[in-house]
């Protein structure tokens, strides 16, 4: 079976805000795809990883003329991509180069919180090096990194505090899947940017409490890219890294495609489509096969009707490898008996925004669910149906199961874990979280700006038997 449709709700796409930026075709010539190199590890052991990861700030060229002023991790935009191995004991400096302080957040790593996972009570000021050390402890997946200070997380990452990370184990090392870093298996970052006099960002100027927005799409920071095809098939590895944009992929002459994989790892069975949406967060896992292309063709990955990147056929080998119909299995833990439903309300838009009627204060713990602990989360957008956003709903610490759509099913390649999950305008997405690891840890809207305006809260996953206490930041102490 293919599916052919995008599965959010037609009349909340972005494309339907007063405010929305639509990205035009770049006149600039095709270039080829930005391929961020691997962070290089510092040292390894049998049992252990250790890293640097420093954020800096630079000039990077996007367009002819000047280059634009960003910031990156080990790189002047975006990151170096960075692989850590389930099992292993990993260590990480985290050294700020930059003029402010910043975070160093591991989105969709299952690490305890509220300083490994490295949200906004984990600041490390200018100059300084904070060290963490962590067990990987969850199967292959492609998660990210970014910059997480409240609130400026959208200004820190519209700099360009992102990047990807991919997590390898010996599950997914078997399944046919391609896997050669920038051959065959590719990141792409989907982004949007504005450019402003010389090239430059200017966030103040785009501001839009909403979600802030650009007219030229950037793949791994490359304008108008194109990839040369050089293996019959290819996996895309894409995250939604935008602020606000969601991203509706086809390919130009509706080449059907397999997502193999969502945020939290491989899905237990490949799904086939020819269109996929993602929202801000997410990441999804597509095999491509051009085996009926010729070498010479060409054929466009889009979004909406521009197209993003070019994929230029060059000769391959044949290879008709099949995925099977079974990927991997997930773990599927049965609720623990007697708990009652955690009910969530992403509220408002613009300025208004909220989560169960409030704004995000850090020093305040919302929520607490014992660790270990199997619980059903169910997350209601309260925006009106007719005008409101689809909100990008995320926790931390944890990859969680979506269950159902306002009662209904869940989109076929929603059967993964996952660590966001889009969120239409009233309806009811039912999730089951478990937190292995205790901590406090933040769940939110997705838009990044949202994010910031407040529609965020924290939980505590607590150990009755060890109770701990938090050294909660707040805005004045950073
Ligand atoms: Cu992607 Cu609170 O994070
Ligand atoms: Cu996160
Ligand atoms: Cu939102």
């Amino acid at each position: 079976k293919v599916y052919t449709d995008y599965f959010f709700d037609e009349p909340a796409y972005n494309t339907h805000d007063g405010g929305y930026i639509p990205l035009t075709t770049p006149k600039i010539a095709p270039q080829p795809l930005v391929i961020p190199p691997l962070l290089e590890p510092d040292k390894q052991t049998a049992t252990d990883d250790y890293y640097t990861v420093e954020a800096q700030a630079s000039e990077t060229q996007f367009l002819p003329g000047k280059k634009t002023k960003t910031w990156g991790y080990n790189t002047g935009f975006l990151g170096k991509t960075i692989v850590f191995r389930n099992g292993k004991h990993t260590h990480i400096d985290l050294k700020n180069a930059l003029p402010e302080l910043t975070t160093f957040h591991w989105h969709g790593l299952n690490v305890p919180g509220p300083i490994t996972d490295g949200g906004c009570h984990a600041p490390v000021y200018p100059g300084k090096t904070n060290h963490i050390d962590f067990d990987v402890d969850q199967p292959a997946a492609t998660i990210w990194l970014h910059a997480h200070p409240c609130p400026s997380t959208a200004l820190q990452v519209w700099r360009g505090l992102a990047a990807m990370v991919l997590i390898k184990d010996d599950v997914e090392d078997q399944l046919p899947l391609p896997r050669n870093y920038g051959v065959d298996d590719i990141p792409m970052v989907l982004q949007d940017r504005e450019f402003h006099e010389d090239n430059q960002f200017d966030y103040r100027a785009d501001y839009d409490p909403d979600g802030v927005q650009g007219h030229t799409a950037l793949v791994n920071g490359t304008v108008n890219p194109y990839f040369d095809v050089t293996t019959q098939r290819v996996r895309l590895r894409i995250l939604d890294g935008s602020n606000r944009r969601e991203w509706r992929l086809h390919f130009d002459d509706g080449l059907t495609f397999a997502q193999v994989g969502s945020d939290g790892g491989i899905m237990p069975a490949p799904v086939y489509m020819d269109k996929v949406m993602l929202t801000c967060a997410e990441r999804d896992e597509l095999v491509v096969d051009f085996g009926k292309y010729q070498p010479g063709d060409e054929v466009t990955l889009m979004t909406d009707d521009t197209p993003l990147c070019h994929f230029r056929i060059k000769a391959f080998e044949p290879d008709d490898t099949q995925l099977p119909d079974h990927l991997v299995d997930i773990e599927d833990p049965t609720p623990t008996p007697g708990l009652p439903v955690r009910k969530i309300t992403m509220d408002g838009m613009d300025e208004e925004v909220a989560m169960d009627g409030k704004k995000f204060d850090m020093q305040r713990i919302d929520a607490r669910q014992k660790v270990n602990d199997v619980a059903i989360w169910e997350i209601r957008n309260t925006n009106s149906t007719k005008n409101g956003m689809v909100h990008p709903f995320h926790v931390h610490g944890t990859q969680f199961q979506v269950l159902a759509r306002n009662d209904g099913p869940v989109y076929p390649n929603e059967h993964g874990l996952k660590d966001t999950v889009g969120v239409n305008p009233g309806e009811t997405v039912r999730i089951k979280v478990q937190f292995k690891l205790t901590g406090v840890y933040m769940y939110h809207c997705h838009i990044i700006e949202h994010e910031d305006g407040g529609m965020m809260a924290q939980i505590e996953s607590y150990d009755p038997d060890h109770p701990k206490t938090y050294h909660l930041m707040d805005m004045d102490t950073l």
